[in-house]
């Protein structure tokens, strides 16, 4: 597999590329912090990575979305897969008092992650193949007060991604959305944990199942689904009294 990671340095995107590498893969990577995506890259070559290429910079530089595509198709000599992954949570209570904070969660999680997957989408057309997998989240399936800023940007790259998808299925393009619940990565660090947190490895293998299998949706763990479809019901006259 051939596969362009954005937001290469997130530990669930660092699980997904170790699995490839373990399977010989070639990587590109792309990640604003130069010295860990290094050490990423390295590490990626120990556990038998085919090629692992690398640029830095920050995702919501629109401007370097092109030279990155190019870049990647340069290395690999062509690419399979196109993995987002990047994302900030941001702390609610702030970005409720500061519109820049709040204009930056809306365009890491949202902006930059569509226009980001419409140029992955571009690069595909003309090939007519290609999956575009982005992590989403079942933060977007419901506005909380505890998160509404992150889990609405994450509710706009759905739909963003719904219509992708929908244009894209008869040029033979595959549109991912990824939705985990909840994760032990730095982004939860300071959230007690409990029962209902993954591992990264385990959100690992079921991203990389479900672009094998070219899915549309994808919940992980798979439990999320069933979690969120009860959630999905509750009428917004319950809704609105409930602290979440
Ligand atoms: N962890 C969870 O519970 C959970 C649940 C559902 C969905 N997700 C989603 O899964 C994805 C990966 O998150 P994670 O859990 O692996 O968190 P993580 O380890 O904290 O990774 C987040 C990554 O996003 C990068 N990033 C943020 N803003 C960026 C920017 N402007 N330019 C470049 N990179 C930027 C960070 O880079 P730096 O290291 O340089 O800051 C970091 O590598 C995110 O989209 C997140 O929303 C996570």
């Amino acid at each position: 597999m051939k596969i362009l990671i954005l937001g290469a340095t997130s530990a669930i995107a660092e699980a997904v590329a170790r699995k490839i590498a373990s399977q010989h893969g070639e990587l590109f990577l792309v990640a604003r912090n130069g010295q860990t995506l290094e050490m990423i890259s390295q590490d990626l070559i120990v556990r038998g990575a085919t090629r692992v290429g690398q640029a830095v910079g920050d995702l919501t530089f629109q401007e370097k979305y092109t030279e990155w595509f190019e870049a990647a198709d340069h290395f690999m000599k062509g690419i399979d897969v196109v993995l987002i992954a990047h994302g900030t949570l941001g702390e609610q209570r702030e970005l409720e008092k500061d519109p820049d904070l709040a204009f930056d969660i809306f365009n890491v999680n949202f902006i930059s992650a569509a226009l980001l997957s419409q140029a992955a989408a571009n690069y595909f057309e003309k090939g007519r193949r290609g999956v575009i997998a982005v992590l989403g989240s079942v933060a977007g399936d419901r506005g909380r007060q505890s998160n509404y800023f992150y889990g609405s940007a994450k509710a706009g790259l759905d739909q963003f991604l719904e219509g992708l998808r929908n244009r894209m299925f008869l040029s033979g393009v595959s549109v991912v959305t990824i939705k985990p619940g909840f994760v032990s990565t730095p982004m939860t660090a300071h959230l007690r944990k409990n029962f209902l947190f993954a591992n990264p490895e385990v959100i690992a293998s079921g991203i990389l199942k479900a672009i094998v299998k070219k899915r549309d949706i994808v919940y992980l763990p798979w439990f999320w689904k069933y979690i969120m479809c009860v959630i999905k019901m509750i009428p917004e006259f319950i809704f609105k009294r409930l602290k979440l």
